[in-house]
């Protein structure tokens, strides 16, 4: 059949996102390294995904009608995909976003008409003015509302069950040995590596987590203190448990600073031209962490959750690396930071 390439509306093009080989990785690690690139869903980013398919959910559980408002506590590319879908469904839709979102991310949230709630990144998860708590008080205060609640919602990881691991098992032809993924709700690492584990339970999957979430140590442990450092990271690391996320399928959590995730995202860019997000500056930087566990004729695939122009204001300004002492300013000592990340 002739292929128009033409669709019925913006959401028909979630999904089936593209692979791409990163040529300097697979020279290192002597074995090829794809990235899947979650930029290239409509709402450019992975999370179009889970919006969507928790939103459809919804519709056929009778949980939201037509006029209902949609409510989500998301760090913004949730937001982003919520919005949008709720732009071409008719909803109307309340995020609130922690005040460490990017201002870029924000303005695209108010760009498709939804309303911004900004609550403090600092505050514990149960408190009540954490982005959570915020969003729940909304959803019991406004009529014909629904709160997706992408943390505890299963339809979460059903989504990535159901199309990325899917998708990442045809691409690799059944070849991939490892799979490397950032985790927050954990969503995206825990139903894509289920099915993948579900087709070869040799696969490794590794989760990526920042140094002020209590993911990696729950998973070492069974239990968790809340770590003392921060994080600027968007997308990677936790405060809480979500319900998203399945231990049981995770080989290790890999544990990535800041200032190496942004190295990464900006080697990246400039070697093998790929402008990516934060997240997926750390998902490398984690990469290059577990090299010494990959062989020839392993296939490995990352995943990248968005693209960099969401970051502009942050691993993109050198002001920013600057004033977070990621670097002191001149150029030359940028380039021996990204160099350190990639082969310490
Ligand atoms: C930029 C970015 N990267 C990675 C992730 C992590 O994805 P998940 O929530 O499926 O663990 C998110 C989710 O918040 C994100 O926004």
């Amino acid at each position: 059949m002739k292929h128009l390439n033409r669709y019925d509306n913006i959401l028909d093009l979630i999904g089936k996102t593209p692979m791409v080989k990163l040529r300097k990785m697979s020279e290192y690690a002597q074995t090829p390294v794809y990235a899947k690139m979650e930029c290239f869903n409509p709402g450019q980013s992975v999370k179009d995904r889970i919006a969507y398919h928790m939103i459809n959910r919804a519709e056929m559980d009778g949980k939201l009608r037509p006029g209902s408002t949609i409510i989500e506590a998301t760090s913004g590319n949730t937001g982003f995909s919520i919005a949008m879908i709720s732009a071409m469904k008719g909803y109307k839709c309340i995020l609130t976003v922690k005040d460490k979102a990017s201002e870029d991310k924000i303005k695209m949230i108010k760009a498709l008409g939804a309303e911004v709630v900004r609550c403090p990144s600092s505050v514990p998860g149960d408190h009540p003015d954490s982005y959570y708590s915020r969003a729940i008080q909304l959803s019991e205060s406004i009529p014909n509302s629904y709160y997706l609640n992408q943390n505890y919602d299963k339809g979460n990881s059903e989504a990535h069950y159901l199309t990325t691991g899917p998708e990442i098992w045809e691409q690799s032809e059944g070849r991939i040995t490892h799979f490397v993924a950032s985790a927050s709700t954990g969503g995206t690492l825990s139903g894509a590596g289920k099915f993948l584990k579900e087709r070869n339970e040799g696969i490794q999957i590794y989760g990526v987590d920042s140094e002020a979430s209590i993911l990696k140590q729950y998973h070492e442990t069974g239990t968790y203190t809340m770590p003392t450092k921060s994080s600027s990271l968007e997308g990677v690391g936790k405060n809480i448990i979500p319900a998203n996320v399945n231990f049981d399928i995770i080989d290790k959590f890999i544990r990535v600073s800041d200032r190496d995730s942004s190295m990464a995202a900006r080697y990246l860019a400039r070697t093998e031209g790929i402008m990516a997000g934060f997240s997926s500056g750390a998902v490398l930087a984690a990469l290059w962490q577990i090299r010494s566990h990959i062989n020839p004729g392993d296939f490995l695939v990352v995943l990248f959750p968005d693209h960099g122009s969401r970051y502009l204001t942050k691993i993109y300004d050198p002001e920013w690396l600057k004033s977070m002492g990621f670097l002191n300013g001149s150029k030359a000592e940028e380039t021996i930071a990204e160099k350190k990340v990639i082969r310490h």
